[in-house]
């Protein structure tokens, strides 16, 4: 097979499984341009943007919370869905399995240490948000699991400029995204205040959200990687959130320092 084969898969897979992935990734679109919508409107009230007055249900702990979100669909579902309804031909593929470290990588992280090492700034979050965050994460982790299960790439796509590019945005969106939000959590933890503080060094010099910038090339990099509709809809659904919140961030952070430096962008450096 040629190096850049337009298709580099095969998704031989039986038509019920057909229709019921690609019916999630037409559902995991509607949702992205949803979510797109709406947070631009209002920031998700959680963080800085929680208000006393939001009333999305009961509260329940925030550790909990960012557990439940995160950690069942983007690890245990992800696991399930990958093993059991994958195929033998493609989970054990080195591409496919290539895939399903890096992902367990950045979700092991988010969903189990980031929550537990994190000094929140509330104690509680409302359930409405966690389910917010739990149910499309359920849809996005299994259409994703699914496709790196079941697809069956070619076996020289090791070699394809879309792999090595696509491993590469990931890798250092990772690296960008984990040094962020280590940055923010010792930030947190200065002195006895637990409030926030401008964060300075490295890309927060350029932009006041690197962990969002840093996930957005991670999904970049997985969609161009994985060559899928799959990939694209979650690399939508986060920059539904990273686009429209890094800029009410941005300007959070401008309302509440004098100081804050004015060369600052909100997401992606000297651009937006
Ligand atoms: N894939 C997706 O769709 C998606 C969606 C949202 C988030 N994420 C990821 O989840 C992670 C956390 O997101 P987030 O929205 O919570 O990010 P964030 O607003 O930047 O906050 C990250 C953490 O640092 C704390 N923090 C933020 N700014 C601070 C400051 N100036 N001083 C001290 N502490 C500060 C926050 O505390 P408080 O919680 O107390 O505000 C929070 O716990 C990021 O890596 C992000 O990329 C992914």
């Amino acid at each position: 097979m040629a190096v850049f084969e337009a298709i580099p898969w095969t998704f031989d897979v039986d038509s019920i499984h057909f229709w019921i992935h690609y019916g999630f990734v037409i559902l995991g679109f509607v949702l992205a341009v949803v979510s797109m919508v709406v947070q631009c409107m209002k920031p998700a009230p959680y963080g800085r943007h929680q208000q006393s007055h939001d009333s999305w249900g009961p509260m329940i702990n925030q550790r909990l919370g960012h557990i439940v979100s995160d950690f069942i669909p983007g690890v245990i579902l992800f696991i399930l869905v990958y093993f059991l309804y994958g195929s033998e031909d493609a989970r054990f593929g080195y591409t496919n399995q290539t895939f399903l470290w890096l992902w367990l990588l950045h979700y092991i992280h988010r969903g189990i240490i980031h929550p537990l090492l994190m000094r929140y700034s509330q104690k509680e979050v409302s359930l409405g948000i966690t389910l917010g965050g739990l149910f499309p994460n359920l849809i996005f982790s299994f259409v994703c699991s699914d496709w790196i299960g079941s697809a069956v790439y070619a076996d020289n796509y090791f070699y394809d400029p879309r792999f090595i590019l696509g491993i590469i945005l990931f890798v250092v969106g990772y690296i960008i995204n984990k040094w962020a939000d280590a940055k923010l959590r010792r930030l947190r933890n200065q002195g006895d205040n637990q409030g926030y503080h401008i964060p300075y060094g490295g890309l927060f010099e350029v932009i006041s959200c690197p962990n969002y910038f840093g996930e957005m090339l991670e999904w970049t990099g997985w969609a161009l990687g994985t060559w899928s509709l799959a990939g694209c809809v979650w690399l939508l659904f986060g920059c539904s959130t990273f686009i429209p919140r890094s800029k009410h961030n941005h300007t959070w952070y401008k309302e509440h320092f004098e100081d804050y430096p004015n060369r600052r962008k909100a997401l992606i450096p000297f651009v937006y």
